[in-house]
């Protein structure tokens, strides 16, 4: 394939239209633009436009049978794209509109088979971020877009992480500094007689059900693996680091540090101590992690940005970022994407990560981080 040069526009706020003129107008030519929304960075392009939207899963890697979500600027933009109106979606569109909510709806013809994947659902999303809805009303047409990311890679939370999947693969990155969120929308199908979470996010279901009354099933517990319709992405292996990823389970983050002591004790005493291994923890987690064999304390605090600008592994070879100083699930989730690319890129063997309770973003978390661990390894189970 021939390289095209990707050229990043960094954005000054305040923001002005200016600054989003090329990449609106590339838009509506048919070109890809990856640009920043609150969940994850989206690769986009003219879903009008069925060519422009092939090219997407050419640059991604992307398998066909796996459909896009069409973002558009306001809640009456989602008309042309659904066949009919619908109470339950224009309720939550209330609520959640513009923000994290993926609805997934009946199709009308406007919406191709590319983005659909031969499906006769349309997945519609409203971002709240200011640089996306500025760039969607700008080009003036709906905007397929999936996360950023070579297919199977983690989610893009920073353009840098667009740089590293798609240089050389598409026109255009705007940077516009971290993703709020950093972990993707909340996807609900629509068109079954409940409503159903596809996928977890950051509106939950408890919020739903206490903004609107509307009662969802999450099928990531209610429904079995047999059970029809899902979210054809959700079947791919996603998110998948090259190390193994273990997570560290417990009630409480005393608990949880005992357990990441007991493992890495075990590893030294199995003779594999000098496996490279990267923690993820809070900070008041990690500090009470005992353990004879890792001098870990004496490499200072390094958070994901230290590694990003010193790609380099200390002795002893164990590596942490602490994704906030308490236990948090928001935050964890904020950190979760970019630290597993940084223990990639230092080449990380084993990533033992904190297992969080799955209230609020938790859920969201829990699930994209089992995902990452192929269900999850217990401790000493290699
Ligand atoms: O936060 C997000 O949703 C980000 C930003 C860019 O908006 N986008 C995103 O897109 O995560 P993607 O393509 O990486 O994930 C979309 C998910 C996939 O699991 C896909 O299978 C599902 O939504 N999906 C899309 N259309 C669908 C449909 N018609 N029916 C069921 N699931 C659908
Ligand atoms: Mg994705």
């Amino acid at each position: 394939m021939r390289k095209i040069e990707t050229q990043i526009i960094k954005i000054e706020h305040p923001l002005s239209d200016q600054q989003l003129m090329t990449a609106a107008q590339a838009l509506r030519a048919g070109e890809l633009v990856a640009f920043p929304t609150e969940t994850v960075y989206g690769l986009g392009a003219n879903a009008l436009d069925p060519q422009a939207v092939a090219s997407i899963f050419h640059a991604k890697g992307r398998p066909a049978d796996n459909p896009l979500i069409v973002h558009v600027a306001e809640p009456e933009d989602i008309d042309d794209l659904i066949l009919e109106p619908s109470e339950t979606a224009r309720l939550l569109l209330e609520a959640f509109a513009p923000g994290p909510l993926t609805l997934v709806l009946p199709r009308s013809t406007k919406v191709s088979d590319v983005i659909t994947a031969g499906l006769d659902t349309v997945a519609v999303r409203i971002p709240a971020h200011e640089t996306a809805r500025r760039l969607i009303s700008l080009a003036g047409v709906p905007v397929a877009a999936p996360s950023a990311n070579r297919s199977g890679k983690p989610s893009p939370t920073r353009a840098w992480h667009v740089f590293e999947d798609l240089d050389g693969l598409i026109p255009y990155i705007i940077d516009d500094g971290p993703c709020e969120y950093g972990l993707e929308s909340t996807v609900l199908d629509l068109t079954g007689s409940k409503p159903v979470i596809l996928r977890p996010g950051a509106v939950t279901a408890a919020q739903i059900m206490e903004r609107t009354g509307i009662e969802v099933a999450d099928s990531t517990e209610a429904m079995g693996e047999s059970d029809v319709p899902k979210a054809p992405g959700m079947k791919y292996r996603h998110y998948a680091p090259e190390a193994r990823v273990w997570i560290a389970a417990g009630t409480d983050y005393a608990a949880r540090a005992e357990a990441i002591s007991n493992y890495l004790n075990q590893l030294s005493e199995e003779g594999s101590a000098d496996l490279r291994i990267g923690l993820f923890t809070s900070g008041m987690t990690r500090k009470l992690i005992d353990c004879r064999y890792y001098e870990y304390k004496s490499y200072g605090k390094m958070t994901a940005e230290f590694i990003e600008t010193r790609p380099i592994w200390p002795a002893r070879n164990l590596v942490y970022i602490d994704y906030a100083d308490r236990p948090d699930p928001a935050s964890a989730a904020g950190k979760l994407f970019t630290a597993l690319r940084r223990f990639d890129q230092i080449g990380a063997e084993i990533i033992i990560a904190e297992g969080l309770p799955t209230e609020g973003m938790g859920n969201a978390y829990m699930n994209r981080l089992n995902k990452a661990a192929g269900g999850g390894k217990p401790a000493g189970g290699r």
